[in-house]
C-alpha cells in the first residue's frame, strides 16, 4: 500500500504524511515548494518526514502533467490524499491565476492521474469551509447550497468539488472532499490569524482586527483534522452501481464558533503578552462567521474533536518557541 500526499511539505500534508508513516505506510509526497510564505518551514516539515524510511518525496509542480504522471510512473500508487493548493482567502484577490494555475489545473492533473491508476481505492481532497460564502443559516451543513463564493480561493474549491464529482460520476472514483474549518497548530501556517497575531505579539507590534473583531471561526486543531482524514480514507464511499456515484463530501471542523477576540486572549495568556489591537473594517474576500455541522462525520466514520482552543493554542506555542530557537 502506497498512498500519495500531495502538499506534504505544507501544514497539514506534513501532518497528514507523519501519520501514515506512522502507521508503517508507503507515502509518496509531492510538493513544488513555492515562496507563498517561507520556504525554510516547508523545507523543515521535510526534514521531519525525511527521519521515516518509508517517505519519499519528488518536488513537482502539479500543474506540469506530463512531470507528474512520469515522475509517480514508479508508484504502486493505492490511495491519493490530494492536499497541495494555492490557500488563503486575501492573496486571491490579488493573485488570482496563482489559484487557477495550483487549484484548477493542479487539480485536473490530480484528477487525470486518478483516472488512469489502475485500481485506486480512495482519492481525499481538501475543500474548504469558504466555500459557504456568506451563507447565513449556521452551522454550515453540506446540505446547504453553496453556489454564492466571495472570494476567488472559494470559487476554485467549488470548482474542485463539481470537478471532483464529474470525475467519480464518468470514471466511477471513490472520492470523499473534505471542507476544513480554520487548522491550527503545530508546524502551521504563517500566513494565518493565530500565527500573525502571535509575531505581531512577540515584537510588541499592533495585532490587525478586522470587522472591529465581530468575527468569529471555527477553529480545528490540527490532531483532530489528522485523525478525521485517516478515518475518512480508510472508508471510501462505496460504489452501489446506480446512478449516484462514490462520491461525498463532509465539514470537518470543531463544532466550536469561537469569537475572534477569543482567540486574541488565548494566546495573551499562552505568550504572556497583552496584546496592542488595531481595530479595521472587514476586509474584502472574508466572511463574519464560520460553524460546522460536523454530524455526517460523526456518524459515517466516527469523527469526534477533542481540543479546543484553550488546549490548543498552548500547544502551538510551544511548539513555535522551541521553532523559533533552532531556525
Ligand atoms: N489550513 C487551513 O485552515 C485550511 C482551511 C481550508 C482549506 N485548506 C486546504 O487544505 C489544504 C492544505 O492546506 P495547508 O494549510 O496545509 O496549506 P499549505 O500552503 O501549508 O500547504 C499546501 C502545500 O501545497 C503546495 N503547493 C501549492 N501549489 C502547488 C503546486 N502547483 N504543485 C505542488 N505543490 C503545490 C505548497 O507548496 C504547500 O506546501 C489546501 O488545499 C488548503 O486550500 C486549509
Amino acid at each position: 500500500m502506497t498512498i500519495l500526499v500531495t502538499g506534504a511539505a505544507g501544514f497539514v500534508g506534513m501532518h497528514v504524511a507523519e501519520a501514515l508513516l506512522k502507521k508503517g505506510v508507503d507515502v509518496v509526497g509531492v510538493d513544488n515548494m513555492n515562496a507563498y510564505y517561507d520556504v525554510s518551514l516547508k523545507e523543515a516539515r521535510l526534514a521531519q518526514l525525511n527521519r521515516h524510511e518509508k517517505f519519499d518525496f519528488l518536488k513537482l509542480d502539479i500543474a506540469d502533467r506530463e512531470a507528474v504522471n512520469s515522475a509517480l510512473s514508479d508508484y504502486n500508487i493505492t490511495s491519493v490524499v490530494h492536499l497541495a493548493a494555492q490557500a488563503g482567502v486575501r492573496y486571491s484577490i490579488t493573485n488570482p491565476f496563482e489559484y487557477a494555475e495550483s487549484n484548477l489545473t493542479g487539480f485536473l492533473t490530480i484528477l487525470e492521474y486518478c483516472r488512469n491508476l489502475q485500481g485506486l481505492e480512495h482519492l481525499v481532497y481538501a475543500s474548504s469551509s469558504s466555500v459557504y460564502g456568506g451563507n447565513k443559516d449556521l452551522p454550515y451543513s453540506v446540505d446547504q447550497s453553496v453556489d454564492s463564493p466571495v472570494s476567488f480561493y472559494a470559487a476554485t474549491k467549488k470548482s474542485n468539488e463539481l470537478m471532483a464529482h464529474c470525475y467519480s460520476h464518468l470514471y466511477r472514483i471513490p472520492v470523499t472532499g473534505l471542507r476544513f474549518f480554520t487548522v491550527y497548530g503545530p508546524w502551521g501556517r504563517p500566513d494565518m490569524a493565530y500565527w500573525l497575531f502571535s509575531d505581531a505579539m512577540r515584537a510588541g507590534k499592533p495585532i490587525k482586527i478586522f470587522n472591529n473583531g465581530d468575527m468569529r471561526r471555527d477553529f480545528t486543531y490540527i490532531d483532530d483534522i489528522v485523525s478525521g482524514v485517516l478515518k475518512v480514507l480508510e472508508s471510501a464511499p462505496e460504489d452501489k452501481g446506480n446512478e449516484t456515484p462514490p462520491y461525498r463530501v463532509y465539514n470537518i471542523g470543531n463544532h466550536q464558533s469561537e469569537p475572534l477576540m477569543k482567540l486574541v486572549s488565548t494566546l495573551e495568556e499562552a505568550w504572556g503578552v497583552k496584546a496592542e489591537t488595531e481595530l479595521l473594517p472587514m476586509q474584502k474576500g472574508d466572511v463574519k462567521e464560520t460553524y460546522a455541522d460536523i454530524e455526517p462525520m460523526r456518524r459515517d466514520v466516527g469523527y469526534k474533536p477533542t481540543t479546543n482552543l484553550e488546549v490548543g493554542i498552548p500547544k502551538f506555542v510551544a511548539w513555535y518557541k522551541e521553532y523559533l530557537k533552532e531556525s
